[in-house]
C-alpha cells in the first residue's frame, strides 16, 4: 500500500469513529504516479467541514508522496533513450517525439501510463516496464532541462492549421488548441497541458488520431478525445503541420 492510501485509510477510520458520520466510502487508485483519492462522507452534519479537513490532509499527504526528480541522475538513465529520442532529446525521426523541453510532470505521467498499460505502444511499453517511480521522475526532470529544437511548419499548415490552433473550428465545436496549450504551444506545467511547439507533425497527427478513435485515453476528463472528436483527417494534418513550426 502506498503512503497516501495508508493515510487515507487512517483518515476514514478516524471519521467512521465520529458520531454522525454514517457512511464513508474510500476509493483508491494507486496505479499511477499520483494516487487519486475520493472520500464520500455520509449525508450528515458538518459534512462539508470534514470534507475540507480530509481533502486538505490528503493534499498534504499527496505532496509529501510525490517523488522529486534529479536531472543529473536522469541524464545517465537517458542513455538508452537517446537512440530514438536523440542525444539532446530532439529526435531525428518524425515518428519519435521530441522530449526536450517538455514539462517534467507530463513526461513522468506518460512513462507511468506506458508502464501501467493505460497508454499502449509496442515500442514504449517495454521501455517503461523496468522504470521505477524515481527513474521516471529523474528522466522527466532531465528532459525538461533540454532545449526544444525549432521546427519548420509543413506546407499545408496555413491558413487552416493556424486558424484551428488559434480559434478552433466553430462549425464542429472543436476548441482552440491555444486555449489550453498556449499561444506559442508552450503548454502549462503543473496543469498537465503539454508543450507542443516544434513537435514533429507525423507524431502529432498520429496522437490526434489516437485520441479521436479513443485508443489513447490518457487525457483527464477526455479533454483531448472531445477536442478531436469531430476533426477530419485534413484538419488534423493541417494543425499538426502548423504545430511543427510553432515556437
Ligand atoms: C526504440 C525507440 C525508442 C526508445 C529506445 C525509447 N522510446 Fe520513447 N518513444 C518512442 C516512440 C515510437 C514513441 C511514440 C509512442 C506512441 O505513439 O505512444 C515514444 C514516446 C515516448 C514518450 C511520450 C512523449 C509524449 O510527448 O507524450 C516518452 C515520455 C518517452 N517516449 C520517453 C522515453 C524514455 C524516457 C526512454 C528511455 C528510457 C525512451 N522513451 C526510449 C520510441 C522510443
Ligand atoms: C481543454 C484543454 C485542451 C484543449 C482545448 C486541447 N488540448 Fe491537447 N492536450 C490537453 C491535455 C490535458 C493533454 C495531455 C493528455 C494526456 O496526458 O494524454 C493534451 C495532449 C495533446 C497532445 C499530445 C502531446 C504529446 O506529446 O503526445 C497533442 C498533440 C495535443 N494535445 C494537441 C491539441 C490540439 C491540436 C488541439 C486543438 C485541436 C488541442 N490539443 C486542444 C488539453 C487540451
Amino acid at each position: 500500500m502506498t503512503e497516501v492510501s495508508r493515510f487515507a485509510l487512517e483518515c476514514s477510520r478516524t471519521l467512521q469513529g465520529r458520531k454522525g458520520f454514517a457512511t464513508i466510502d474510500l476509493y483508491c487508485a494507486p496505479r499511477s504516479r499520483n494516487s487519486f483519492l475520493f472520500l464520500t462522507v455520509g449525508p450528515i452534519m458538518k459534512k462539508s467541514l470534514m470534507h475540507l479537513v480530509c481533502g486538505l490532509s490528503l493534499a498534504i499527504a499527496g505532496a509529501a508522496y510525490a517523488v522529486t526528480g534529479d536531472p543529473v541522475a536522469g541524464e545517465s538513465k537517458a542513455a538508452v533513450c537517446a537512440a530514438c529520442h536523440g542525444i539532446d532529446g530532439n529526435s531525428a525521426a518524425p515518428t519519435f517525439p521530441k522530449l526536450a523541453g517538455q514539462h517534467a510532470d507530463y513526461t513522468a505521467k506518460q512513462l507511468a501510463n506506458y508502464k501501467s498499460g493505460d497508454r499502449e505502444n509496442a515500442i514504449m511499453m517495454p521501455q517503461a516496464a523496468g522504470l521505477s517511480e524515481q527513474d521516471m521522475a529523474d528522466l522527466a526532470a532531465y528532459y525538461a532541462t533540454l532545449q526544444t529544437s525549432v521546427g519548420v511548419a509543413g506546407e499545408n499548415a496555413a491558413p487552416m492549421g493556424e486558424a484551428i490552433f488559434r480559434a478552433g473550428i466553430p462549425g464542429s465545436n472543436t476548441p482552440a488548441c491555444a486555449s489550453c496549450h498556449g499561444a506559442n504551444g508552450a503548454g502549462i506545467p503543473g496543469a498537465g497541458f503539454p508543450q507542443l511547439s516544434g513537435q514533429h507533425a507525423d507524431y502529432v497527427a498520429t496522437q490526434l488520431r489516437a485520441y479521436r478513435d479513443g485508443s489513447r485515453a490518457t487525457d483527464a476528463n477526455a479533454m483531448m478525445r472531445s477536442a478531436t472528436k469531430r476533426m477530419t483527417d485534413a484538419e488534423i494534418d493541417a494543425v499538426a503541420a502548423y504545430i511543427q513550426g510553432l515556437f
